[in-house]
């Protein structure tokens, strides 16, 4: 063979082909196939042996080198430090706070000791500077502005760090990989490139990823395989409170999260989730439920909002924030069939305060009694927590973690609890009067204080 063969790779799917094509089979894009010599060398990685080892002659010291950060919440979702040699994905939507949570993260680690530098291809030296003063950011971060991988490879063997954050991975490149930043094969090119550097070096790296809402931007998606850990940044823009939410993660659990608010001086951490989302909360107000829900593994009280108003429109509105519009509209449709009451001619606003999310069933419950007490025009009997999961007939369905949910619901001083019957209870719970209930239309008598 020998012979320098030429293949024609889509620039935006990796689709390949030994003839030039004008539009890509596979995704449909125009003008996309570019050419490449199959000369240019695959990535190998050097972590690659060529003996058979055995498992118990592996050590890994992995347990005992991390670096931990000082920052719990972000400690936590790598699960207990930052592991060295391990590459971190950390994708979300554009603005979300990506840059901000690193550059505190290495600001951090730098004022510990550690050697850190952050590589930016997104921003110039000035604004880097501009933002680390507003976050108070200390003047040990080593900082790199520069896409091109090369450069950055040549100054990393030569400082050192223990850890590298790469800004961002759209806009990285090879030079030796011909194809236009942001493209599907200069992402996987240029990670594959990191990672081996990293390998190699023992360092820390950490990836940022830009990530839309459709994920169907080429990067971070197509990486989660090579990387050891995903995180995801998440939250709305608009609110100051974000999720950092562990995805993937070949040194700890998954489903771990850190909370964080976004304020004029950077992230900072929210130890007590339950404070942020309850502190704003009118007691005894008709249309309020508040719902235990866990998040990861941390559970934390959110208040549901409801508002039950007759409609003008000839199509009533169902208006929702933070809860799926499909739940609402299959939990007003039970709510009417087996509690009787006419919605067909209201409007409907659900809204869950502080910009949160609610993914979980266990939120149908409380949804179902914000909306009957807005219906009624009556508040729900003060300090009560609810949650559980509803059937199309109406029946309460368990969901996980009840004692959590319980102890947090104490904890933040709530007196009873609504939750599905059969969930089962082995705490000391005191005072706190637990109501099981089994199906939608125990409701009415139970949600309202005599
Ligand atoms: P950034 O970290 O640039 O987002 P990403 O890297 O994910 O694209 O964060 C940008 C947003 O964060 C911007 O809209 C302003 C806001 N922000 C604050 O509210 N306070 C701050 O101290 C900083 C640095 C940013
Ligand atoms: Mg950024």
């Amino acid at each position: 063979m020998g012979k320098d063969k030429k293949i024609f790779v889509c620039q935006d799917c990796g689709f390949s082909s030994v003839k030039w094509l004008g539009r890509c089979p596979e995704c449909g894009g125009w003008d996309s196939l570019k050419e490449f010599s199959s000369s240019s060398k695959a990535q190998g990685n050097e972590f690659f042996v060529e003996q058979v080892l055995s498992l118990s002659e592996i050590s890994t010291g992995y347990k005992d080198q991390r670096i931990s950060t000082d920052m719990e919440e972000f400690d936590r979702v790598l699960g207990g430090g930052i592991v060295p040699g391990s590459m971190v994905l950390l994708g979300g939507e554009p603005g979300i706070g990506k840059s901000t949570l690193l550059l505190q993260v290495l600001s951090r680690l730098s004022k510990k000791g550690h050697k850190v530098l952050y590589a930016s291809g997104e921003e110039s030296a000035n604004q880097i500077k501009l933002r680390a003063e507003r976050l108070g950011a200390d003047g040990g971060v080593l900082l790199l502005c520069q896409p091109e991988f090369e450069v950055i490879s040549k100054e990393v063997k030569e400082i050192r760090p223990q850890v590298l954050a790469v800004d961002s991975i759209q806009t990285l490149y090879c030079k030796e990989t011909n194809s236009l930043p942001g493209s599907m094969t200069q992402v996987k090119a240029s990670a594959a490139s990191v990672m081996q550097l990293a390998k190699g070096l023992e360092m820390a790296v950490f990836i940022i990823g830009h990530v839309t809402k459709e994920g169907s931007i080429a990067g971070p998606r197509a990486l989660e395989h090579l990387v050891d850990t995903v995180l995801y940044f998440e939250g709305d823009r608009t609110q100051a409170f974000r999720i950092l939410r562990t995805v993937k993660n070949r040194f700890g659990p998954t489903h771990e999260v850190g909370i964080f608010e976004m304020k004029d001086r950077g992230l900072s951490q929210v130890k007590n989730p339950s404070n942020l989302f309850m502190e704003h909360r009118n007691v005894l107000v008709a249309g309020s439920a508040i719902f235990p829900c866990i998040e990861g593994t941390r559970p934390f009280l959110v208040e549901i909002q409801a508002l039950v108003n007759q409609s003008y429109l000839a199509l009533p509105r169902r208006t929702t924030a933070g809860v799926d519009s499909n739940r609402l509209a299959l939990l007003t449709a039970v709510l009417e069939k087996i509690l009787g009451i006419e919605l067909f001619d209201k409007d409907i606003f659900v809204n869950v305060a502080g910009g949160f999310k609610i993914s979980e069933p266990a939120g149908d419950l409380p949804l179902i009694s914000s909306i009957f007490s807005s219906y009624l025009d009556r508040p729900i009997a003060n300090a009560t927590a609810i949650f559980g999961e509803v059937g199309l007939t109406g029946e309460i369905r368990p969901v996980s973690n009840t004692e959590p949910r319980i102890k947090e619901a104490m904890r933040m001083g709530m007196k009873r609890c609504i939750l599905p019957k059969g969930a089962s209870i082995n705490m000391k719970t005191g005072d706190f009067v637990t109501i099981p209930v089994a199906h939608v239309e125990q409701i009415p008598n139970l949600l309202f204080s005599s």
